[in-house]
């Protein structure tokens, strides 16, 4: 997860920038870099792999004294994580130098058009697009603002980017948001930037988030920011007294509701560094032994073990395995394996996928299957868990510690990481990964920054229904697991009584609980055979008084004069879609348990890790 620091003002650069990326160490990352301007020059240092690494090269070799600067800690998404496509990325004409989190979708466009033109690459990143970019406006114009506005306004994609350039006298760094997090901070005669809070404690507690498209240029004096209209505006300032646990939080009120927020940075981290877009090609070395095509030809099933929430991801890589790389799965908990004494043996690819990688339950299911001579493979949040280690390979899902009980953002990467696998195994069975399968990857975090938008309408419904005793969830094909998962976080964050159910089985029992008190959430998503099929369920709702929450990725008009509520969510692909799904009820959930006075965080009778059977 990429890390910003920025400075300028009077102090040691370069420490500062170091201490600030410290304080970001823990987001993860795979190479880190620093740019400071002295006079009207550019220098940078990088290093591939920790922060150590680039501490001990700058020892060696310091960058002169004085001047103003940017700082980066990098996760790979576009280029092998190396010291050559580490931050800052200086443009070919060596004035401008830019750091960047996120992801430019269009930057092989981009790239092409500046080819064109006579701009060159030293690295594989999207990032040198923009920085190349950003030189080019500067042939037009000599404001270095300037040149980033017309940058941003050529950029497809969610990114937080911060430029510096050799032209003009005065110390001044440019930053643009749209997506990822970033915030400045204020102190005397200087004037910070960062990607989180974090960085900046130990220096200044002023500070004003960006919000998603300004543009902010600090000097000594201060800072001016544009919104997305070009409109110059006054984001409020804020003094943050955070406690350390609130500083963990990152001003969030609970963990739970940081991490949903997290999901989008979560889910880039997970497929960064896996998917060659251009290639289309998937690389899952952690795989070890099982990456190797040979091994995986010898793979006739496969078994997904899990239990709670991380089951409801297995029975969606059922889905994906089989769709994709048409190699039949089995399902089960990880609780009830060995007692239906399955059939395994070496043609069976065992999977345990388990967020913290130590449930009792999920442990000794994957020991069932390795006794029978099973292979055998983990999904994981936590490196080194027991999962991991009794495991052949490993597929770990990026998503950074996650410290509220009920899961969210583990869920979501565990999503993608089983997309990524059936892609794997597609590509190990020789079939073509075609764009549609693999671009939207590239989209899914910016469509999770869509739907968390949704996030006040949410806030506003639960007011309606908080106090409700009986939620019942409905989906259809991928969203039934979505409807499940909707269920048992509402249950465990707000002790409230719900259930998830297939659509279609409504009518074959649960209809009989419909009545004007309780709220039938309904996923209205997906292919319009089955969006449709939903729909007529959900007539059959109203018809009995019921009250229907739909989450749809359609025209809302069609829903209009039959759902009480209606959450539109972006549209993304079939196979994707189930991960934007869930995000509004993850929200309502929230929501809910907070309205109800819940410990949302540690609800009752619930612990993270379960390592007893
Ligand atoms: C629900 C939840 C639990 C876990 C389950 C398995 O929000 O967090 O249902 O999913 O206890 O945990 P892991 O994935 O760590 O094996």
């Amino acid at each position: 997860m990429c890390g910003i620091v920025g400075y300028v003002g009077q102090r040691e650069v370069v420490p500062l920038l170091l201490d600030g990326l410290g304080k970001l160490e823990y987001r993860g990352y795979d190479s880190a870099g620093v740019v400071v301007r002295h006079g009207h020059e550019l220098t940078t240092a990088k290093a591939e792999g920790k922060l150590e690494r680039l501490r001990a090269k700058l020892e060696r070799a310091p960058l002169p004294t004085g001047g103003y600067g940017l700082g980066h800690t990098r996760w790979a998404t576009h280029g092998a994580p190396s010291e050559r496509n580490a931050h800052p990325v200086v443009d070919s004409k060596g004035r401008v130098a830019l750091i960047h989190n996120g992801i430019i979708e269009n930057f092989l466009a981009l790239k092409h058009r500046l080819l064109d033109a006579g701009w060159t690459f030293a690295t594989d990143t999207d990032t040198e697009v923009v920085s190349n970019l950003v030189s080019s406006h500067l042939d037009e114009t000599s404001s270095l603002t300037e040149a980033v506005r017309r940058t941003i306004a050529e950029l497809e994609g969610m990114y937080a980017i911060a430029a510096l350039s050799t032209q003009g006298e005065e110390q001044e760094i440019v930053a643009a948001r749209h997506g990822p997090p970033l915030l400045l901070g204020y102190g005397e005669g200087e004037t910070f930037l960062a990607s989180d809070a974090a960085a900046l404690l130990a220096y200044t507690r002023d500070v004003t988030f960006l919000e998603n498209g300004d543009l902010a240029r600090l000097t000594t004096a201060g800072a001016t920011v544009w919104d997305a209209q070009g409109e110059e505006i006054e984001r409020p300032q804020h003094r943050i007294n955070w406690d350390p646990v609130q500083i963990e939080k990152g001003g969030y009120k609970h963990f739970m509701l940081k991490e949903i927020h997290e999901q989008a940075q979560a889910l880039q981290d997970t497929f960064s560094g896996r998917v060659d877009f251009e290639r289309r090609a998937i690389n899952l070395d952690s795989l070890g032994p099982l990456a190797d095509p040979d091994a995986l030809a010898g793979i006739e099933r496969i078994h997904l073990l899990a239990c709670g929430t991380s089951w409801h991801s297995a029975l969606i890589g059922k889905f994906f395995i089989e769709q994709l790389a048409r190699i039949p799965v089995e399902v089960d908990y990880g609780s009830e394996y060995r007692y239906r004494d399955p059939i395994v043996d070496s043609r069976v690819l065992a999977i345990g996928i388990s967020q913290s990688g130590e449930t009792a339950d999920t442990l000794s299911a994957m020991g069932a299957a390795r006794e029978r001579g099973g292979r055998l493979a983990a999904i994981s949040n936590v490196v080194g868990s027991q999962a991991t280690r009794i495991a052949e390979g490993v597929v770990y899902t990026n998503a950074g510690p996650e410290i509220g009980v009920a899961s969210t953002k583990a869920f979501t990467t565990q999503l993608e990481a089983l997309y990524l696998l059936s892609l794997f195994l597609r590509q190990s069975r020789g079939k073509p990964i075609d764009a549609d399968l693999l671009d939207p990857l590239a989209h899914l975090p910016q469509a999770i920054v869509e739907t968390l938008e949704r996030e006040d309408q949410i806030t506003e419904l639960t007011r309606k229904y908080f106090r409700s005793e009986n939620f019942l969830y409905l989906g259809r094909g991928l969203d039934y697991p979505i409807a499940l998962e909707g269920a048992l976080k509402l249950k465990e964050i707000s002790y409230i009584h719900a259930e998830g159910y297939p659509a279609g089985e409504m009518k074959h029992g649960p209809i009989a609980l419909i009545d004007e008190e309780m709220p039938v959430v309904a996923i209205v998503t997906g292919a319009q055979e089955v969006a449709d099929k939903v729909t007529s369920n959900i007539h059959e709702v109203k018809a009995r008084d019921g009250i229907v929450i739909a989450v749809t990725d359609r025209d809302p008009s069609s829903l209009e004069n039959l759902a009480d509520e209606i959450i539109t969510v972006p549209r993304i692909s079939p196979f994707l879609q189930p991960i934007v799904d869930v995000v509004p009820l993850q929200l309502l959930a929230y929501q809910v348990g907070v309205k109800r006075g819940c410990d949302v965080d540690q609800p009752r009778n619930l612990a993270k890790s379960v390592t007893v059977e």
